[in-house]
């Protein structure tokens, strides 16, 4: 199974990249996951949305060929940094990728509510009509005082919260599996 990861973060050091890298490596005998760039990404421009640049074709081309998109998000301003709504913008229109894909949501925070309002924002936006992607209710992983759970290589370290990932992805992946089987039919 092929699944992106979009990290709502361009930052070097990003928290949520870690854990994008966290998916992407404890889980890889069950699910290939790459993490796409957005920080590369243009302003998001009507007159453009035809004759989009070669990053916009080829991120979207990524989306369009995955079986579902992990979404690893912080919060700014009590919603989803600008840079990744922007990147959401490009997907909800002409070619619409992400109609009928699944989606699987989560955040990092230094915080005490590891993103939940930005969370609660993302997936309104992904049950609006050009984007129409599924989310399987439940398993909302908001990770907060993420600084102190990650060892001094940047690694999730902490167990309760690798055991909560290892819970969730076991709903997650098999729900995605049969997303994708029932859209084959
Ligand atoms: C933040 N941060 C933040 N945190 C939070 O829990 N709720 C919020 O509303 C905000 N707002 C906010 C706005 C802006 C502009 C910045 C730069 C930051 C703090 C944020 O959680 C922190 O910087 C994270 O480390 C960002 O995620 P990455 O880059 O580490 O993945």
């Amino acid at each position: 199974m092929n699944i992106v990861a979009i990290v709502g973060s361009t930052r070097q050091d990003s928290y949520n990249y870690k854990i994008a890298k966290h998916m992407e490596k404890r889980y890889a005998d069950r699910f290939n996951l790459k993490i796409l760039n957005i920080g590369d990404l243009p302003f998001y421009n009507q007159d453009k949305e035809n004759t989009p640049s070669q990053e916009v074709t080829a991120f979207k081309k990524k989306v369009e060929d995955a079986d579902g998109v992990l979404w690893v998000t912080p919060e700014y301003n009590a919603t989803i940094p600008g840079a990744l709504k922007n990147a959401i913008d490009w997907l909800s229109r002409v070619d619409q990728v992400m109609i009928g894909k699944p989606s699987w949501i989560m955040g990092a925070s230094m915080g005490a509510l590891g993103t939940a309002k930005a969370q609660a924002h993302l997936r309104d936006i992904l049950f609006a009509p050009g984007l129409s992607s599924p989310l399987l209710p439940g398993n909302e992983v908001c990770i907060g005082q993420v600084h102190t759970k990650l060892d001094e290589d940047g690694n999730l370290a902490d167990e309760d919260t690798i055991a909560f990932l290892d819970t969730v992805t076991d709903n997650v992946i098999p729900w995605i599996e049969n997303q994708r089987t029932t859209a084959k039919i």
